[in-house]
This record gives structure tokens, C-alpha cells and sequence, in this order.
């Protein structure tokens, strides 16, 4: 298969770790006689330092001839310090979601065998979870009408949602649902907001469609708890943007790190693969920076094309790897390897897959 991706590496450890990523797609190109076409683009704080815009419409014009992005991350202390700042390097991404109608993310949290003892949570508790946040990715509050009074005493944010944006991303996360466990917990603030009682009712009808889905609710706040008091109970989660961007950073302390944690973010004509961690700053250009979450994105991207062997050999990797404990000081203090390092490891273990699927 011929394949067009735009590399939108961004700001911090965004091009370390996505450098990775390549690796390990051009391991699989190899290893199964693909082509793996690469555009760079500019995102972010690296996109405002050179053209004023955190997202160029160079940019979007890569990503609208591309049939993949492979998003690194984005955000720089220089904004987040400066409430002022009337450019941000988040708008970047925000726009490219918006533009590209990438309206349904896909956040897969698995709590790795071999990783049990890295969690903060207790072992019993986080022992087999395995469960995806579905999150709406273009709409609610992220992107409602924003106001500041002209005295700059009073602010507002408007939270909106149609029917239409929840039935489109309930019927992907209903399908999810019936090749996985076959539950599907929406998580809302239907007790307080109207909006999540239009999620509720949208829901409902669209669950209909699929009797063999076992629908639940939960209110966010109970489901943030729950999520640490009991994460085995979910399979798949249904969210808006807001309480999903919150609770899957919670999610990621049940696999022990949050540079683990991959996502897809998928529209009806295009799809961004992206780590869900940021761009940690503080490790930029150290080469310390944990690659798996975007080496485990390109996987994701691999899965969207039905490229389904060689996603899985892309997991298999990352899993002896971790098995192997060839691992960012993230999770190995003592003994850590560095992010090119990690990368090279995974990038030659799919290279020598024959042996590899022998030993696992
Ligand atoms: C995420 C990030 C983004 C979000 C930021 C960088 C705008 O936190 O992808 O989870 O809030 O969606
Ligand atoms: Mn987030």
C-alpha cells in the first residue's frame, strides 16, 4: 500500500518522539513491501516563530493532500505564562481539528502486565483494564462563543452541542463497543447541563440501533472516581471534549505513564494520529522523552487502513520492549535508554519480526 502522511512534529519532544513513529513505519514499510510518503509541516509555537500562525494554510494544504497526519505535540512555556498572548500555539491544533472535521478521538487505556508495578494505583485494581475514551473532538466548550466584557471583569464560554455532532461520534463508539466488550458508558453532567441531557437523549436513540450494547451513565464526577476505584468496569466511554480531555489524563496513571498513551483522531474524510501527552518542555532536545505514545499512534494509523497485521507487529514490539525493559527513564530510573535508542530497539525488533513472533 501507498500511503501519504503528513509529519506535523511541532514544539518540545513532539519531533523526537515522532521521528520514532517513522522509524517504526518505515520498519513495517519494509517488512511488508509498503510506501510510506512523509511531508513535514509546521504546527505551533515553531509555526507563530516563523509565519505569525500556529497553523499555515501551507500547512492545511499538506494535510488536505495527505491520507494520514502523524501530529507530534504542541504548547511552549512562553504562551502558557503569558494569559495575554493573543497567538497560541493550542490554537494550532485546535484550527487543524476544526478544519479537518476530525471529530471523533480515540484514546485506547491499557494497563501493560509488565508496567503493573509503575502505576501509583494499587496492582488488584488496575490488573487487566482495557478500555477506549471516545472523545467529541469538535465541539462543546473547546470551540462554543467565547466572551471577556469590555472591563475584563467577566468571562464566558459557551457550551453547545447538536444533535447531529453526538449521533455521528455515538455510532462509532457504539461499533467500538460491539467488537470489544459490547458496553458503552456515557460520561456527562446531566444532573447540571442541559447539554449533557441532549448527549443523554441522542444516546438513547442511537443505542437502539445496537441491542446488543449494554448502555450505562455515569456523571463525570463519579466517573473520575470510579476510574481509579474501579477502571475494569469500563470498555468503551463516550464523552464530550471537555470531560474527555480531563479524565484520559487521568486514565493514563492506570498504564503507569502518560508518554504511553496514544490517539486517533478521525474525521469522514481525514485522520490524525497524535501521542495524547504535550510537549513537555522541560525534556526538549534531551532525548529522554518517551517515544511509545506516538510509536503506538502510528500503529493506530496503520489500523485505519486496515493494516491490521502490521499494526498489531507495531504493538508486539512495543510490548517486548517494555516486556524487555527498554524504556525512557519515564519507567526505568535506574536504567533508562534514550529515546532514539528505545525507537531504534522497536524499529529493529518489527524489522526482525520473523524471529521476534517465535520468541513471543
Ligand atoms: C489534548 C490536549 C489539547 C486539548 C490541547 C493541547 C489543546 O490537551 O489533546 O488532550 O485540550 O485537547
Ligand atoms: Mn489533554
Amino acid at each position: 500500500m501507498k500511503l501519504k502522511i503528513a509529519v506535523l512534529p511541532g514544539d518540545g519532544i513532539g519531533p523526537e518522539v515522532t521521528n520514532q513513529a517513522i522509524k517504526a513505519l518505515n520498519a513495517i514499510a519494509d517488512a511488508f513491501d509498503h510506501e510510506f510518503i512523509y511531508k513535514d509541516a509546521l504546527v505551533g509555537a515553531v509555526a507563530i516563530d516563523e509565519t505569525g500562525n500556529p497553523l499555515p494554510p501551507e500547512t492545511i494544504a499538506v494535510c488536505e493532500a495527505a491520507d494520514a497526519i502523524l501530529f507530534g505535540s504542541i504548547g511552549d512555556p512562553k504562551y502558557d505564562n503569558n494569559p495575554d498572548a493573543k497567538v497560541r500555539p493550542e490554537q494550532g491544533l485546535l484550527a487543524l481539528r476544526k478544519t479537518m472535521g476530525l471529530y471523533t478521538n480515540i484514546r485506547p487505556v491499557k494497563a501493560y502486565e509488565t508496567l503493573l508495578e509503575k502505576s501509583p494505583l494499587k496492582t488488584e485494581f488496575i490488573k487487566d483494564v482495557d478500555f477506549t475514551i471516545y472523545r467529541e473532538l469538535t465541539g462543546g466548550i473547546y470551540f462554543g462563543k467565547k466572551n471577556l466584557s469590555e472591563d475584563g471583569k467577566t468571562a464566558s464560554d459557551l457550551c453547545e452541542y447538536s444533535d447531529y455532532e453526538i449521533e455521528r461520534i455515538a455510532h462509532h463508539a457504539f461499533k467500538a463497543a460491539q467488537k470489544r466488550k459490547n458496553k458503552l458508558t456515557l460520561v456527562d453532567k446531566a444532573n447540571v447541563l442541559e447539554s449533557s441531557r441532549l448527549w443523554r437523549r441522542v444516546v438513547t436513540e442511537v443505542a437502539k440501533s445496537y441491542s446488543d450494547v449494554t448502555l450505562e451513565f455515569l456523571f463525570v464526577d463519579n466517573a473520575a472516581m470510579q476510574m481509579i476505584l474501579n477502571p475494569k468496569q469500563f470498555d468503551v466511554i463516550l464523552t464530550e471534549n471537555m470531560f474527555g480531555d480531563i479524565i484520559s489524563d487521568e486514565g493514563s496513571v492506570i498504564g503507569g505513564s502518560i508518554g504511553l498513551l496514544a490517539s486517533a483522531s478521525i474525521g469522514d474524510n481525514s485522520a490524525l494520529f497524535e501521542p495524547i501527552h504535550g510537549s513537555y518542555p522541560q525534556a526538549k532536545g534531551q532525548n529522554i522523552a518517551n517515544p511509545i505514545a506516538s510509536i503506538l499512534s502510528a500503529a493506530m494509523l496503520l489500523e485505519q487502513f486496515n493494516l491490521v497485521d502490521e499494526a498489531n507487529l507495531v504493538r508486539q514490539a512495543v510490548e517486548k520492549s517494555l516486556e524487555l525493559k527498554v524504556s525512557t527513564p519515564d519507567l526505568n530510573k535506574e536504567n533508562s535508554f534514550s529515546t532514539t535508542r528505545v525507537g531504534d530497539f522497536i524499529a529493529e525488533l518489527i524489522l526482525n519480526n520473523e524471529d521476534f513472533k517465535i520468541n513471543l
